[in-house]
């Protein structure tokens, strides 16, 4: 007897249910905020860094799926490396063997960070960061880890300790002992140094929320303090990493940082199938991996897959075959300097900053009396209202997809697909720009949306 599944025929059949499905069967505030701000679209196809509904509208996508989507969707590269290793029948996750395909990629990701050995892979980034809490704890013998105010590790148990935002950690504690040090305090870390119990700081070289880059100077500072204290630099890299910021690791921008741990994800298997790295030296892993009765002491099932590991090695083979890197640092400079001309043009806009395509906008209080009053009026419903309110019609008006980089923030993060063109950067700058002339005439449907903005956030308090 045969089985039959059809996946087509189920996504013809009840593909139009998807925010029913979703409000029935899994986080149910997720399709209740999207048809609150009017996102509960349907995509139907996508490719590169553009989606399409069923009429054929295209939309820029500037989010990547939250950084994901390096090489954009559906590298055609990176899908034939997919099809091939399902076709080649691989004997893949027997546990008792030895594959090539890990130790290929492994090799690779290796070869662009020479002072670095070893690679653990695992299937997410937060698995990558606890690898790499686990891995200092152990090699330092030391129970406490630092991290900077406002930093996002990811979300399981370990990586929630060393989060920088009440919002998420409240209610779940007990969680690893841990302190917050301001990125960019050398003293304070010094500070926590001198208790002797620190075993790593792990550190975003720019954080996701609100685009914060560590000062010039500061990475390389923390690594001497760290060292001189027997304690670990640990990057994350998970959002910063492979070409994001226009070096291949966001350290890599200043010379002589070399971070004992290295956690990598999102981009590395370019969108199709889960992954993380964590890379590290080899005294750390000689250190966890000491004796043969230790080979299993920190490990993953699904860990080094073969289809994910064909993707990663897929995706670096474009980015160095078709230099992403150098890709993203001119269209980065281009997109960066385009927007910052519009500082002095529009009072609303505070800042520009980020390296590559790793970009914040970040808005603040208007001058001018008009717009003051409806700003302090937004400020005092909520912070972030604003941002949201050019989100909105970005996606509405414009058909462009971007994020609010952090609740309670007037930034919107721009993360797009590393492969981005001159036109997108033009699409992106030119309905930027239609909407703040919008909020700048302090009146219209941008400001109604506001008020509706206030009265939401005062029945939610
Ligand atoms: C810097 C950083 N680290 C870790 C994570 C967690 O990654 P994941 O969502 O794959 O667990 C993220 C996710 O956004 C991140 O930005």
């Amino acid at each position: 007897m045969t089985t039959e599944f059809d996946l087509g025929a189920l996504l013809a059949e009840r593909g139009a249910e998807r925010y029913e499905l979703h409000a029935r069967h899994l986080n149910p505030q997720l399709p209740r905020m999207l048809h609150t701000i009017g996102f509960d679209k349907v995509y139907e196809r996508a490719e590169g860094a553009h989606f399409f509904d069923a009429d054929g509208n295209d939309y820029l996508d500037m989010l990547a799926g939250f950084g994901v989507m390096g090489l954009g969707r559906h590298h055609p590269v990176v899908r034939k490396a997919l099809h091939d290793v399902l076709d080649l029948d691989l004997a893949d996750l027997t546990r008792f063997d030895c594959q090539p395909l890990p130790g290929l990629l492994a090799e690779r990701l290796l070869a662009h960070s020479p002072h670095l050995d070893r690679v653990f892979f695992g299937n997410s980034g937060t698995e990558a960061v606890e690898t790499a809490l686990k891995f200092a704890r152990y090699a330092t013998g030391k129970p406490r880890v630092l991290y900077c105010d406002h930093a996002f590790h990811g979300l399981t148990t370990g990586s929630l300790s060393v989060n920088g935002e009440d919002g998420f950690r409240d209610g779940f504690a007990p969680l690893l002992p841990d302190t917050a040090v301001p990125l960019g305090d050398l003293d304070a870390l010094a500070r926590e140094l001198r208790k002797g119990d620190v075993a790593a700081l792990i550190v975003e070289p720019i954080q996701g929320k609100g685009v914060h880059e560590a000062p010039p100077g500061y990475l390389r500072a923390a690594q001497e303090l760290l060292h001189k204290h027997k304690a670990l630099l640990i990057a994350d890299e998970v959002q910063t990493g492979l070409g994001r910021t226009g070096d291949f690791y966001a350290y890599q921008h200043e010379d002589g940082v070399e971070p004992d741990l290295v956690c990598v994800a999102k981009a590395l298997s370019g969108g199709y199938v889960p992954v993380g790295a964590t890379l590290g030296k080899e005294w750390i892993f000689k250190k966890v991996y000491s004796s043969m009765d230790r080979v299993l002491v920190h490990s993953a099932s699904f860990g080094s897959n073969a289809q994910a590991m064909a993707c990663g090695l897929a995706v670096l083979s474009v980015m160095e075959n078709e230099q992403i890197v150098a890709g993203v640092r001119r269209t980065g400079e281009l997109l960066k300097s385009r927007l910052a001309t519009l500082i002095d043009k529009y009072e609303l806009l505070a800042d520009v900053r980020g390296r590559g395509l790793m970009i914040g906008i970040e808005f603040g209080k208007p001058s001018s009396l008009k717009l003051r009053g409806r700003w302090t009026m937004l400020q005092a419903a909520r912070k972030g209202l604003f941002a949201q309110m050019v989100v909105v019609p970005l996606l509405q008006k414009h058909r462009i997809l971007t994020q609010v980089s952090g609740d309670h923030l007037e930034v919107i993060k721009l993360i797009p697909p590393l492969v981005i063109d001159e036109a997108d950067v033009d699409r992106f700058v030119d309905a930027f720009t239609a909407v703040m002339d919008d909020a700048h005439s302090g009146g219209g449907l941008m400001w109604d949306f506001g008020k509706t903005l206030i009265k939401q956030a005062v029945a939610n308090r």
